[in-house]
């Protein structure tokens, strides 16, 4: 994209230069949802219910945006997500995320399912780090990579327990993202004519030397999982309460519960020692028809807000989104699709669009708000239009 990155004026405009970037496999794998995709769609609608009550004539000459996740202090109240296979979007990948997360003063989680390996994803980095686990490749694997992740100097481990398999994805069927990630050069071959027409991304894979094994999946005798193996290996390993004891002894940190989407789980999340948890349907990527993850947050934030810090992702697109969160109990968001569209359409320089793009809302919000510190946001901020729909 470069230089048409200045002509980009919202997230809406990033997607669009990531979805003419991408062949259709990738841009699809990244921007869509399972089934009927009612809760993709769900979880952006679901903002539109929650109206802002601002306060006019306040003079505010400077907006604080600064918050803290885990004792960590943060310059925004949004995070950048876990966001698996972010190097095949993208050679800048993960390295590219946790640069631009540093260089903004805020948090970058890692993906178990990351193209470059959690130490490499460490030096590039200036800013805090926290670790996502999937159990994919077993226990032997997720040792492995916990004890990797403390040495390295992670800050969180981030458990996500909403993926005991692939959501179902058929964009995914259809465009042949298994088979173009498998071994068999023939399986491809009806796949190809798309990749042949986005040849900016082509190139850039190539050069990248391609993204062919999960270096921070490493079975042990075995070496890291080859791309092919994961959608298959969820399925296996899913995370249950059970393995929690057993992630504890391996982490002594502090854990996030990703994945929350109703009081019982994060009443579970607390027993278990969660230190944060993590509002969220994996932005509609997994069950389709559960709720927006707004409209879950009030009674999570009621229930279990005293003994986590609560926080917030699944349709974040604007800051205006952030305040609203934040006004309805989250400590912070996390942002997946937001700057991964950024990541898509113009690499590295990309995510820094999508994070300013972000910062510059949040700051026009507020001071339309008439609220000069995100830690001043609270319910008196908003109404909403529907309050049954809030759980
Ligand atoms: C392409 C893609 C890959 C993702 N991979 C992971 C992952 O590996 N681990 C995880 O916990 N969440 C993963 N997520 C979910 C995000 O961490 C986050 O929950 C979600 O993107 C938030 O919704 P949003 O995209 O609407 O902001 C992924 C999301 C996307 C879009």
């Amino acid at each position: 994209m470069g230089k048409s990155l200045s002509s980009v004026v919202n997230i809406a405009d990033l997607r669009e230069g990531a979805r003419r970037r991408l062949p259709r496999a990738v841009f699809d794998y990244l921007d869509g949802g399972p089934d009927d995709e009612i809760t993709l769609r769900d979880n952006r609608v679901a903002f539109q219910d929650i109206v802002f009550k601002p306060r006019h004539a306040v003079a505010i000459p400077k907006c604080d945006l600064g918050t803290s996740v885990l004792g960590i202090g943060l310059d925004l109240p949004f995070m950048l997500a876990p966001v698996g296979y972010s190097r095949l979007m993208h050679a800048d990948g993960e390295l590219g995320a946790a640069r631009a997360a540093g260089r903004a003063g805020t948090a970058y989680i890692l993906s178990t399912v990351s193209g470059y390996a959690l130490e490499d994803v460490k030096a590039a980095a200036s800013g805090p780090l926290f670790y996502q686990l999937y159990l994919i490749g077993g226990r032997g694997a997720g040792e492995a990579a916990i004890a990797r992740a403390r040495a390295a100097g992670y800050k969180a481990l981030v458990i996500t327990i909403d993926t005991p398999l692939a959501g179902n994805r058929e964009k995914d069927f259809r465009n042949g993202a298994a088979q173009l990630i498998g071994k068999n050069p023939f399986a491809k071959l009806p796949y190809l004519p798309d990749v042949l027409m986005h040849p900016g991304w082509l190139a850039g894979h190539v050069i990248d030397g391609g993204m062919t094994h999960l270096p921070n999946v490493i079975i042990p005798g075995r070496g890291g999982m080859p791309l092919a193996q994961v959608n298959s290996s969820h399925s296996g390993s899913a995370v249950s309460w059970e393995d929690f004891p057993w992630i504890r002894e391996q982490w002594r940190g502090p854990i996030v519960v990703k994945g929350v989407m109703t009081v019982e789980d994060a009443r579970r999340s607390v027993d278990e020692g969660a230190a944060a948890i993590v509002v969220s349907n994996h932005g509609g990527r997994q069950l389709d028809s559960v709720d927006a993850s707004i409209r879950a947050l009030p009674a999570i934030a009621a229930a279990v807000g005293t003994q986590a810090e609560i926080w917030l992702d699944s349709g974040i697109r604007r800051g205006s989104d952030i305040v609203k969160a934040l006004c309805l109990g989250a400590k912070a968001v996390i942002c997946g699709r937001a700057y991964a569209y950024g990541l898509a359409a113009g690499g590295e320089p990309g995510i820094d669009k999508a994070i300013d793009i972000l910062r510059n809302d949040l700051v026009r919000t507020l001071k339309l708000l008439g609220c000069a510190r995100v830690s001043d946001l609270d319910r008196s901020y908003i109404a909403l239009r529907r309050p049954e729909k809030f759980l």
